[in-house]
Formats: C-alpha cells, structure tokens, sequence
C-alpha cells in the first residue's frame, strides 16, 4: 500500500493533523460515505481504524485524515510519500443511510470535521438542506473549513478560544439552531464528550441524531469484540453493527470509560524514536 502523498493540515497547541493519500484501486472503487478502514504502518505495530475522507476511483487512492494522538498515528504522520504501509483492510462498516431527510445538521469537532465531510457531501448530493457545525480548539486547527462550505448551504465555526468563528462549542450553536429551526437528523462526530451532548440537545428537541463512535477496535471484523458499546441495552461492535449508531441509544458513559482503558500506555509516545 503505497503513500502517494501526505500534507500537514492543522498544527498548534502540541496537536498535527495530516492527510495521507494511499494507493488501494479495490478500496477506493467499493468505498462508500461513512465507512472505514483498519490499517497497521509496521509489522509489529497495532491496528487503527481510520474513517475514508475521499477517494480517486481513477487513480485507484483514498484519502485518510489523522490526528497524532497516540503511537500508531504518530508512526503514521512519520511516513512519507513513496513509501509503503504495512497493511491496509477495508472498506468496513456499514456506510451513512444517504436518502432524502429534509433538513440536515451535520456537527464536527476537532478531527471529526474530516469524517462528516464525506457524510455532508453525500447527504448534499441527496438533495437535503445541509447545515455544517465545525468547532475546533483554535484557529490553527481548525482543518476542511473551505471544503464543508462547499457542501455546505450554511456554515457555522466555532472555536474554543474565539480566533475563528464564534467563540463556543459546536452544542452551543446546535442548540440555537434546533431552537429556532426545524431540523429533520443530526449526524455528529467528535471527541466522545461532545457526541454525549450532542445526543442530550438533540433529545431535547425530540431530534432524531447519529453519531460515529470511534471505539477501541482490533480486527475490525466482529471477532475480537474489543469495539464492544453498549446501545438501546444491547451489545453491539463498533465495527460491523456501526460504526454509526442512534446518538440516544448509546450508553456513553461506558464507553468513555473503555475508550480511556488505554491512556496510561499512549502516554509511553517518547519510545516513538526507539522504533
Ligand atoms: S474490532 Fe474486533 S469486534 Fe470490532
């Protein structure tokens, strides 16, 4: 699987977002909006799930957007084009119900923002009314702006500090818009606490929301039962039940508490340059 390219989007406050265009004709031919993949950037490294942002059916490549959170994203930002990774699954999951809702909100924080746009893109070309919420920590980054109000009939930044849009969170500005206007779905990602709130406003509102979880995932085939969340008291796997689930449904709380179970180890980064 060979890195064509790879471009830094966002950097600031300790925090890099890059892209990485990978060359697979198979997964770019079948993928569609919602879905993703598992890839490993070494033999010995673990496997991570990546959401596909875009694809090249002509080229035969799809693009893959990360944040440098932990170990594996860490390698991943140190590859370069030209070089190979290690292994590349996919398209898996199952891809966003695109049909004709009405009205639609779509809500992206931090490196959520490149999982919604391919979701907007779609749910645009579907005929809805598309309204983006994009909210980053800072300006610096804040990445896919141009592209989400491309797809976009209106778009709302919001950031945490103020130095881009207006100074909030994505939920503050989503609760404004659902007081005043009719809203058909909400499709949201992000970090897990804003997901949460977001499922809390839209409750309130009686509107009905999805959410991609990004949970802890392994095989990413249903084997492995590591991306485990509980939903409407049911078990069910990230990756083939989802990784799209009803936002009301979801018992976070649990899956706040499995997604840290690792915090402790991604700390040990600094053997990054042992590897
Ligand atoms: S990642 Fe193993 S069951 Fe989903």
């Amino acid at each position: 699987m060979r890195v064509l390219n790879k471009v830094i989007l966002a950097e600031g406050q300790g925090a890099r977002i890059f892209r990485i265009d990978i060359s697979s004709p198979e997964i770019a031919k079948n993928s569609k909006a919602g879905q993703f993949v598992v890839l490993m950037v070494k033999e010995e490294g673990e496997r991570i799930p990546l959401t596909i942002v875009d694809t090249d059916k002509e080229k035969g490549a799809l693009t893959l957007i990360a944040q440098e959170a932990g170990l594996t994203t860490a390698l991943l930002g140190r590859v370069n084009a030209g070089e190979d990774l290690y292994a590349l699954v996919g398209p898996l999951g199952h891809p966003t119900q695109i049909r004709k809702y009405g009205r639609v909100i779509v809500v992206g924080g931090g490196v959520g923002i490149a999982e919604i746009y391919p979701v907007a893109r779609a749910l645009k070309g579907a005929g809805n009314d598309v309204i983006g919420i994009l909210g980053s920590r800072t300006k610096k980054l804040l990445i896919l702006e141009d592209e989400m109000k491309g797809v976009c009939d209106e778009c709302h930044v919001m950031t945490d500090d103020g130095s881009c849009g207006t100074k909030g969170f994505t939920t503050d500005r989503l609760k404004e818009l659902l007081e005043r206007r009719t809203c058909d779905l909400v499709y949201a990602v992000g970090p897990l606490p804003m997901m949460k709130k977001v499922s809390d406003v839209t409750k309130d509102s009686n509107v009905p929301a999805l959410v991609s979880l990004n949970a802890i995932m392994v095989d990413g085939t249903g084997m492995c039962g590591c991306c485990r969340v509980s939903v409407g008291g049911k078990t069910k796997f990230s990756c083939v039940d989802g990784p799209e689930f009803d936002a009301h449904a979801v018992d976070w709380d649990e899956l706040m508490k499995r997604n840290n179970m690792y915090a402790q180890k991604e700390k040990h980064i600094c053997r990054l340059n042992d590897l």
